[in-house]
C-alpha cells in the first residue's frame, strides 16, 4: 500500500535566504500562487523576525490563500515566536516552526550552552507557541549532528510539550542515505506515532533528494523542499525531483503525494523569473537539457519511439515538449526530420548525404545549430523551401 507523503515547500524561507534568491512581497506570492495551484501541503512563507519585509511577505500569503497551510519560522526565543504568531495571526491553517540547534558543535561554539539548558529553552518555545496556534513544528538545527540518545530526548520533549511535527535537518548535508535511515527510524520510534517526524535535507554531497527518499523507509511522512532545490549553500531537496521519483517509480517507491507534476515546470519557470538564477540546465526535470537529445544514437532512438531514451514524457511534468538539437554529435535521421520540418521536403538518400556532409563541417564550428543556421545552409546548398514555414532567428 503507497503511504501519503506531505510536502513542505521552503522555497520562500529557506530558498530566499541564499545568495541571489531574496524576493518582493508581489514576487513571493507569484511563487505562493504557483504552490498552492501544485497542491503543496505547507508553505512556509519566511521568517518574520528577520526583516519587515519577510513579515508583510507571510501576512500577504496568508491574506491571499486563507486556506492553506502556513508555516513561518522561529528561533526557539520568545521574540521571534511572538513575531511568527502575529505574521500568521487569523489565519486558518497556521503553523509556527521552531528551531534550534542541538549538536556539539553548535553548542560548543555558537552557544555555549549545555544540552540540558538547550532542551529547556526548546521545550519552553513549544509551549510557548503552543499559546498561538496548535501545530507546531520543532526543528532540531543540525540534527545529523547531534548525539543520538540527545535528539531522540529532545524530540521527545518537544512532542511532550505538544509539537505537532518533529524535523530532523540535515543543515549541512552531511547524511548519506543509510546513516540517515538508521537515524530517521531511531527519532520515529521515540516519537512513537505522536508526532509527525519531517525531513530537510542540504545538498552539500548532492545528497538532498536521495537522502529524503531514503528516510520515508524509515517512517519520515514530511519532506521538506524547496523549487529548483534553491537553498543554504548547493540548496535544498529538489520538489521537481522528489515529486517525480513518487510519480515515475511508483513501483518501487511505496509513497505518494499530492502534487499535480503537471505544474512543476511552470512553477520553476516562476521561480527562475523572481530570482537572479534558473536551474543548471542538466537538471532533472526542469532544466533546458532534461528533454533535449542531440547524440545521432539517442535522436535516431528517441524518433522510432519516445521510451527508449525518456522514463516520462515532457508534458507529464509540463515541459512542453521533447527537443531534438542538432550538434555535431546529431545524425542523419534527426536532421533528415528538421530538414523536413522546416518546409524543404523529404529529401532523397543522395540530397540528405550532401546536406549531412556540409551540416558536420558546420557542426564542428558551432556549439549548437539554430533552425535558422540550417535554412541558411539549406539555401547556400540550393535548396528551397517547398512549405512556407516561419524559420526563428535568434
Ligand atoms: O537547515 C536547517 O537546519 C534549517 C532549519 C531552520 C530547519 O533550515
Ligand atoms: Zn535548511
Amino acid at each position: 500500500m503507497s503511504q501519503q507523503v506531505h510536502i513542505f515547500d521552503t522555497t520562500l524561507r529557506d530558498g530566499e535566504q541564499s545568495p541571489g534568491c531574496s524576493m518582493t512581497t508581489p514576487e513571493k506570492l507569484r511563487v505562493a500562487r504557483e504552490l498552492v495551484e501544485m497542491g503543496v501541503d505547507v508553505i512556509e512563507a519566511g521568517f518574520p523576525i528577520a526583516s519587515e519585509g519577510d513579515f508583510d511577505a507571510v501576512r500577504a500569503v496568508c491574506r491571499e490563500y486563507p486556506g492553506a497551510y502556513i508555516a513561518a519560522l522561529a528561533r526557539a526565543v520568545p521574540l521571534d515566536i511572538e513575531r511568527a504568531a502575529a505574521s500568521l495571526d487569523g489565519h486558518l491553517r497556521p503553523r509556527i516552526h521552531c528551531f534550534i540547534a542541538t549538536s556539539e558543535i553548535h553548542l560548543k561554539y555558537k552557544f555555549g550552552k549545555s544540552q540540558e539548558e538547550v532542551l529547556e529553552e526548546a521545550v519552553r518555545a513549544v509551549e510557548l507557541a503552543k499559546r498561538y496556534v496548535d501545530d507546531i513544528e520543532f526543528s532540531a538545527e543540525d540534527a545529523t549532528r547531534t548525539e543520538m540518545g540527545y535528539l531522540c530526548r529532545i524530540c521527545e520533549a518537544t512532542v511532550d510539550a505538544g509539537a505537532t511535527v518533529v524535523n530532523i535537518p540535515d543543515t549541512v548535508g552531511f547524511m548519506t542515505p543509510d546513516d540517515y535511515t538508521e537515524k530517521i527510524a531511531r527519532v520515529a520510534e521515540a516519537v512513537d506515532g505522536r508526532a509527525e517526524v519531517s525531513v530537510h535535507t542540504h545538498d552539500d554531497l548532492g545528497l538532498a533528494v536521495a537522502n529524503a527518499i531514503a528516510a520515508l523507509y524509515a517512517g519520515a511522512r514530511q519532506i521538506e523542499c524547496a523549487l529548483n532545490g534553491i537553498g543554504e549553500r548547493a540548496g535544498n531537496c529538489s520538489l521537481e525531483e522528489v515529486v517525480a521519483i513518487m510519480k515515475v517509480r511508483g513501483d518501487r517507491v511505496p509513497f505518494h503525494c499530492a502534487i499535480d507534476a503537471g505544474r512543476l515546470y511552470g512553477a520553476s519557470r516562476t521561480l527562475t523569473e523572481c530570482i537572479s538564477f534558473g536551474p543548471q540546465p542538466n537538471k532533472a526535470i526542469v532544466g533546458r537539457n532534461a528533454f533535449a537529445h542531440e547524440a545521432g544514437i539517442h535522436q535516431d532512438g528517441f524518433l522510432k519511439h519516445h521510451s527508449t531514451y525518456e522514463i516520462m514524457t515532457p508534458e507529464s511534468v509540463g515541459v512542453p515538449s521533447s527537443q531534438l538539437i542538432l550538434g555535431k554529435h546529431s545524425g542523419r535521421h534527426a536532421l533528415h526530420q528538421r530538414i523536413a520540418d522546416l518546409g524543404y521536403g523529404n529529401l532523397d538518400r543522395e540530397q540528405t548525404r550532401v546536406v549531412y556532409e556540409a551540416f558536420t563541417r558546420l557542426a564542428d564550428t558551432r556549439k549548437g545549430l539554430t533552425d535558422a543556421d540550417i535554412a541558411d545552409l539549406l539555401e547556400e546548398l540550393g535548396f528551397r523551401r517547398a512549405a512556407e514555414v516561419v524559420v526563428a532567428r535568434v
